[in-house]
């Protein structure tokens, strides 16, 4: 498998995630619990609220001499307890609205693009990389592990999660949390529950029954938590089943805490605390207070526990939460800022963007590029400066010249409102990789121009981009005309291949009319190199869709956004009436194409898959042998679902493994099971029913070949 060298972090890339033994959880709490009942009262509480020290128009100032981040709770030097800096980090580290004059970090690919990667050795280094500069810079809680389940493929913050199934968004959340951690850095996991729309992300309500709850959302960051271990949980906005997220006795006390046994902490999001109750309710810690009414977890909640209504206990406990997470991961190590290895993170984050992009379409094998092309045209999305990247508090300033454009709006989220394009330029890529074509630009504003343009080049790229952003959902339309630009330019010449920068699915009308599709995400600031590898074959295409491109909005389960265009705050219910269906589960049980389905992916050779076999008991397992037939190196990505129970059809990825091969080369790649996606959630945990469990691999959810039955004895999964 091929992995990306980081120095720092090589020795960590051996394929296995690790975890933090039993032991050192366990002395992390000793250690705790020796600490916490040394503090006054005075320092318990002070522990348990935070500020957003960033300087907003309209907001209070900051206090002198801190460092402008998203968040900040003040130590306690007397007891070796650091001051809490905390960096908002789903694609690097961030420095928000360039607020730190000249501090830049390397920018990541999007976690879609991670996820794409299907690789958990790759979304270990990257947040190994990240966690590194978080350190180096003098933070030591980092605002990462983003896995809300893409419900809907318009979320505006879907380019921060990593995809549509719970065992990939948890196996990619919970391999780059336990890279982040790796670096002495907590890492979050991020927004416990069901966050999964920007539209009123302040007052929806959603709602879902609890079986089909615990086997989507929930299964995804019970997943990421297992095998990432974060030590703190980041709770949403929204209400879940009549409750505030962060305010949900439900979901913090008794899923996250009773149910699931998390030792760490819980933080709010910035601006989710609406009551001083939600701390008997399992909130331990109120983060960028400012932004809430009120400080409630200082004064209040002091008048709270002299009052007898809060246990003194329960402040213990939100205490050495806090506490035990930092010992765990060595974060309360003295903050030190040190140098960084720019050069080697650079390397590495266009190696990641390399291994996710996905080649979607490749008619009459038009790609990789022919290296005696006589001219390109190259048309649109600012391929000539770089490659554009996503809004929001994950917005990442990487070094060089970058194209900002701030889009404005309403509301405090439109401070954050910006376009900003890495400088890293597909044109000037293939430039230097194509020496001997001829390839020149055009910007595409004027689609009848750049259509004749095209027509009198041997082949046309049209690059097409999507911003999404934080606080705003998004549209399976390409914005702003390209849809027609493309078709233009696919008329003039049919020779014509679409590279998307999409923070989402989008909708393809022109199709049929272009003969190559490639979806390259928000690829970071190594982009559009990433980009050239691809197009000329350096990089043999290893991305598969880690979420579906339905055909049309009339396919989804809802099909608008529900609350668009009402005021701020409105209170609106959504039931979530799919359940557990998300993505190409809904489209299975539907029986309905998407324009491309989970897992999809070409690549410039091909895959036999031979021998499965499939075994149960108490530790199962798929097992195919891979041969590449083909004439290229290349990736491919075995897939195993489970097709249907005693007869009735289901459809759950249950494995998957990604594999480069060389031609004519083979491997046998053994998959193991998770017993929880064999089960179904019961009133007693989870169950297996026993019986005939169908299970087939495919090269995606919805292009299966080979099925085989196992026998499986009914058996509850304990934890
Ligand atoms: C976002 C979080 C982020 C926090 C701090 C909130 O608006 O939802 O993901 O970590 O701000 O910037």
């Amino acid at each position: 498998m091929k992995t990306v060298r980081l120095g720092l972090v090589a020795a960590l890339l051996s394929g296995i995630v690790p975890c933090f033994p039993a032991t050192a959880q366990d002395s992390a709490d000793a250690k705790a619990a020796a600490t916490e009942a040394k503090m006054t009262d005075v320092e318990r509480f002070q522990l348990l609220h935070g500020i957003m020290p960033i300087a907003i128009p309209g907001l209070p100032p900051i206090p002198p001499g801190l460092k402008s981040t998203a968040g900040f709770v003040r130590g306690i030097p007397r007891l070796g307890i650091p001051d809490i800096y905390e960096s908002d980090a789903s694609l690097g580290v961030v420095n928000p609205l360039q607020s730190r004059k000249g501090d830049i970090s390397t920018a990541l690919p999007s976690s879609l693009l991670l996820a794409a990667t299907f690789s958990p050795d790759l979304a270990f280094a990257s947040g190994a990389l990240a966690g590194n500069e978080a350190r180096s810079k003098g933070f030591n809680v980092l605002l990462a592990g983003g896995v809300n389940l893409a419900r809907d493929p318009r979320n505006g913050r879907n380019f921060e999660y990593a995809g549509e199934d719970p065992l990939l968004a948890g196996t990619i959340a919970g391999a780059s949390i336990s890279g982040v951690q790796s670096e002495h850095v907590v890492s979050t996991v991020k927004h416990f529950a069901l966050n999964d729309q920007e539209t009123l992300r302040q007052s929806i309500d959603a709602r879902i029954e609890e079986k089909p709850f615990r086997e989507s959302d929930l299964l995804a960051f019970e997943i990421a938590i297992d095998r990432g271990h974060p030590g703190a949980v980041m709770c949403a906005y929204n209400q879940v089943n009549g409750a505030y997220a962060c305010g949900s006795d439900f979901l913090l006390n008794k899923v996250l805490k009773a149910d699931w046994k998390y030792p760490g902490w819980v933080m709010s999001d910035w601006g989710a605390v609406h009551d001083v109750s939600y701390f008997a309710k399992g909130l331990d810690q109120q983060s960028g207070a400012q932004l809430d009414k009120e400080t409630y977890f200082d004064k209040p909640l002091q008048d709270e526990v002299a009052a007898g209504r809060v246990p003194k206990a329960r402040v213990s406990d939100a205490v050495r939460r806090i506490l035990r997470s930092l010992y765990a991961v060595g974060a309360d190590a003295p903050l030190r800022e040190r140098p960084i290895d720019f050069a080697a993170h650079a390397n590495a984050v266009r190696k990641i963007a390399d291994a996710g992009i996905v080649l979607l379409k490749n008619e009459g094998g038009i790609l990789p590029l022919a290296a005696n092309a006589k001219s390109i045209a190259v048309i649109g999305g600012h391929a000539d400066v770089g490659v554009i990247s996503g809004g929001g508090s994950s917005q990442v300033t990487p070094a060089g010249q970058v194209l900002l454009l701030p889009l404005g709006g309403r509301g405090i989220m439109s401070n954050w409102s910006k376009i900003l394009y890495m400088p890293s330029s597909p044109l000037k890529a293939l430039q230097a990789a194509l020496p001997r074509t001829n390839i020149e630009f055009d910007s595409g504003y004027v689609p009848e121009e750049a259509a004749a343009f095209a027509a009198h080049s041997d082949l046309a790229i049209v690059f097409a981009t999507q911003w999404q952003s934080e606080g705003v959902d998004g549209s399976l339309t390409l914005p702003e005309g390209q849809d027609a630009l493309i078709d233009a330019v696919a008329t003039a010449n049919p020779n014509t291949i679409v590279v998307l920068e999409t923070g989402n699915p989008v909708k393809m009308p022109w199709l049929g009319k272009v003969k190559g599709v490639l979806e390259a995400w928000y690829p970071g600031q190594g982009g559009g190199e990433a980009i050239a590898d691809v197009l000329t074959g350096a990089v043999n295409p290893g991305g598969r869709l880690p979420i579906s491109f339905p055909t049309d909005e009339k396919d989804l389960p809802r099909r608008t956004i529900p609350g668009l265009g009402l005021p701020e705050k409105t209170a609106l219910p959504i039931d979530y009436d799919e359940g557990a269906n998300v993505g190409y589960k809904w489209y299975a049980a539907k029986g309905v194409k998407p324009l491309f389905a989970f897992g999809e992916g070409l690549s410039y050779t091909r895959f036999a898959h031979s021998g499965l076999k499939i075994s149960g008991g108490s530790d199962p397992s798929v097992t195919l042998t891979v041969k590449n037939i083909g004439e290229r190196s290349g990736f491919d990505v075995p897939q195993a679902y489970l097709v249907s129970i005693n007869g009735k059809p289901v459809r759950r990825l249950i494995g998957f493994s990604r594999v480069e091969l060389a031609p004519g080369q083979s491997r046998t790649v053994t998959m193991k099971v998770d017993r929880r996606l064999l089960a179904d959630w019961t009133d007693k945990g989870w169950a297996i029913a026993g019986g005939q469990y169908d299970i087939a691999t495919g090269q995606s959810a919805l292009d299966l070949d080979e099925v085989m039955s196992v026998k499986l004895a009914a058996q509850m999964v304990s934890r």
